[in-house]
């Protein structure tokens, strides 16, 4: 274990592995070279704060918790180090594609499966989410950046609490954000990236910078944008998300290794005495005395298959994710009651939101061959991986430093686009700067047709769904799966926002400042796809998830009958119970990188928890 990661974790596997009583266990593991909390609460398996999930929030918690090192945590992870699991696929950027297809094999993904969707053809589909220290973090295309001013806006009204504006989470978001320029040249000179000095914060934790490479494919796609009228911005770290701009990538510069908030928050703060991290490790439930008080998680180790009771003194902190956390809250007692009884779980608390109005985002593609060496070479022909292999090894730079998707545009869709919206869809008001569309790039195509060709994708991304999904149980038991329902595209305003979001792609990439690269005719659709109804076909049939749902346990005031978690992250109905992650948002704020939401609400609420006074 120690070789392969600089682990030194599994705790829970050592506890059992001893077979003794617990506190003849917590003196030998303390007196061994393994990282472990203050020996009394090792040895009680008794900690202030016990967090389930170490994944992109949970670790952001565990490691701002045990700045304090009079307080100890415990962090329950089903996963283990992403690195001894996945080796190299989860460190270099250009293997994101790779591993996205790998990942649930390796068992670094939970495989899970949404429901067959009722808008989408009855298809179904799998959602990545990590199983792993650093959880999706691992998984993700790394983009990162912050949401709109009017969204923070909205996000502090929806919650009755000024700290959620922009300007007052400014300070969490530079927090966070460790910003490192790319190598000096490493980037083509027509992709010169863009931030403004005082944006660019850089004594934050998170790695943050621009690709070391920008694809040729991604050079031209600004053209295109350019001549549709979606300019160049400086990056989305201002509060703006309208226009187009290079991306940040939670990367390290100059190594050009991912960001995550494994390696970013955890592993330098490894080795304190407080802090105990129970990796392979499953929680089954959370554990509630009579006074609906969360006193401690029951877990089940995964090497051993032992079950045992980790125990919360100030709180038990969920953050196992958008699925996982609504999960365990209908497990353990909270959720709708009609749920919880149909599956004889003693009620706790009645919480008719748990695991309701999940936002998620739906993205659709438009394929064309290219004039151009794109990602489709790296995969036909060796001579050239080789050699790129090479320069990343070498010099940490060319299409292996980054993922590939270069840049991100957002806009509201322009008005001759608008006229054949429905009165529901024109009725649906967003605050004047949240985007409608994003316009993403791929450096690859979807198949490759013919050998030796290159492809390359476009898509649009509906960034304001009004459609919602759910999360629901189908056992009492955790270890079955959850019914996941995204329930994409329910609203028929998504279709009609998605339709022109992907006419507006065909319009960028039909322009004459592309026409040098393209050749032939459009792949996908296809030319044959051509009234709004063909085009929403389309939509329905190659319709895919980017892997961004959100919101699942509402935030929102304690009257709201809907909301789950109050404005502090709080389980509203329970005593010391918060969950912090993907799931606590009141809806899916725009921007091009949800991460960084996880990211920068954990480092608010963190702040929170330490000044809580018990
Ligand atoms: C393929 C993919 C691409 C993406 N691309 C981007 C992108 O480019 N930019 C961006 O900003 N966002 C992207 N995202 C989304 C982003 O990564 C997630 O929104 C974010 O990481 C979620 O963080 P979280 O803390 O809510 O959950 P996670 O990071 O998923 O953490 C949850 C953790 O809880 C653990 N866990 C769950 N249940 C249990 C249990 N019962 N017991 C013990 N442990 C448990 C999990 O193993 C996991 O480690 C992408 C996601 C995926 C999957
Ligand atoms: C990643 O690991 C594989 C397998 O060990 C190796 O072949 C490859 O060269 C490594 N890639 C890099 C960029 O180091
Ligand atoms: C989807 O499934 C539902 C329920 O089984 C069925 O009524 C409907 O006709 C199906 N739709 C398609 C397009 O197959
Ligand atoms: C930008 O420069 C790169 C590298 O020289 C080149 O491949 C690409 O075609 C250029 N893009 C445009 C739009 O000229
Ligand atoms: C794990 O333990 C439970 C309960 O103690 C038992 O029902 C189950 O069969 C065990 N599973 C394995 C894989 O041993
Ligand atoms: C719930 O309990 C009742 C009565 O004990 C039993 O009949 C029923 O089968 C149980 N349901 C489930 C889903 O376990
Ligand atoms: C590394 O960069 C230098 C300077 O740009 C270049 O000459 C060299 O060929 C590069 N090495 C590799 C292996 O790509």
């Amino acid at each position: 274990m120690h070789s392969l990661s600089g682990y030194s974790v599994l705790l829970s596997a050592l506890l059992s592995l001893l077979h003794s009583s617990s506190s003849v266990l917590g003196a030998q593991a303390s007196s061994s070279e393994r990282p472990s909390p203050s020996s009394a609460a090792f040895a009680l398996r008794r900690f202030d704060y016990v967090i389930v999930g170490g994944g992109t929030a949970g670790l952001v918690l565990a490691s701002r918790l045990t700045e304090n090192r009079h307080i100890t945590v415990a962090v329950i992870e089903a996963g283990t180090s992403p690195e001894a699991v996945a080796g190299n696929l989860t460190v270099v950027p250009g293997y994101a594609g790779a591993l996205f297809g790998e990942a649930t094999q390796l068992n670094l993904d939970w495989g899970f499966q949404v429901t067959p969707q009722k808008s989408l053809l009855n298809r179904t589909a799998s959602y990545l989410r990590g199983k792993a220290l650093g959880g999706s973090s691992n998984l993700n295309f790394m983009s990162y950046g912050q949401s709109s001013k009017g969204s923070h806006k909205k996000w502090a009204e929806l919650v009755s609490d000024q700290s959620y504006t922009y300007e007052n989470m400014l300070q969490y978001y530079r927090k966070a954000m460790k910003f490192t320029e790319p190598q000096a040249g490493a980037r083509s000179a027509n992709a010169t990236a863009w931030i403004a000095a005082a944006d660019a914060a850089a004594s934050g934790t998170l790695p943050v910078t621009f690709g070391a490479y920008v694809q040729s494919w991604s050079t031209w796609v600004a053209l295109g944008l350019e001549a549709i009228g979606i300019h160049q911005v400086s990056a989305f770290v201002n509060g703006n998300n309208l226009g187009w701009a290079w991306n940040l990538y939670t990367i390290k510069s100059p190594k050009a290794t991912r960001a995550t908030s494994e390696t970013a928050y955890l592993r330098p703060v490894l080795r304190r005495h407080n802090l105990a991290v129970f990796d392979s490790t499953f929680a089954r439930r959370i554990v509630f005395d009579d006074s609906k008080t969360a006193t401690g998680v029951e877990v089940t180790s995964t090497m051993t298959n032992r079950t045992y009771i980790v125990s919360a003194d100030k709180e038990v902190i969920l953050s196992a994710g958008v699925f996982q956390s609504p999960h365990l809250l209908l497990v353990s007692g909270v959720g709708p009651k009609a749920v919880l009884e149909q599956y004889n779980i003693s009620l706790i608390a009645d919480r008719p939101g748990v695991g309701q109005k999940m936002y998620d985002q739906n993205s659709i593609s438009v394929m064309y061959q290219v004039d151009l060496v794109t990602n489709t070479r790296l995969s036909q022909d060796p001579d050239y991986a080789a050699e790129v292999l090479e320069e990343y090894k070498h010099n940490r730079t060319g299409p292996l430093s980054s993922p590939g998707g270069d840049l991100f545009g957002q806009e509201k869709i322009p008005k001759e686009f608008r006229a054949g919206f429905s009165d529901d869809t024109k009725a649906y008001k967003l605050p004047a700067d949240w985007p409608e569309i994003g316009y993403v790039v791929y450096p690859n195509g979807a198949s490759v047709l013919q050998k030796g060709a290159n492809y390359a994708i476009m898509q649009a991304l509906l960034m304001a769904p009004r459609s919602t999904g759910s999360v629901t149980i189908k056992s009492a038991d955790m270890a079955v799966a959850p019914v996941i329902n995204p329930d994409w595209f329910s609203s028929q305003t998504d279709v009609e926002v998605m339709v022109a979001g992907l006419k507006r792609v065909r319009q960028a990439l039909s322009s004459s400042a592309m026409a040098p690269i393209i050749i032939g005719d459009e792949l996908l659709p296809g030319q044959s796809v051509k009234t709004e109804e063909d085009m929403a076909l389309y939509v329905a049939q190659r319709g895919s998830t980017l892997y961004h749902a959100m919101a699942s346990n509402k935030m929102g005031k304690t009257s709201d009958p809907d909301a789950v978690v109050d404005n502090r992250g709080r389980v509203i109905g329970v005593k010391k119970l918060r969950v912090i992650d993907g799931s606590a948002f009141p809806f899916l704020p725009p921007g091009p990188s949800p991460q960084t939401q996880v990211y920068v609400l954990a480092e608010k609420l963190a702040d929170d928890i330490k000044n809580t006074v018990y």
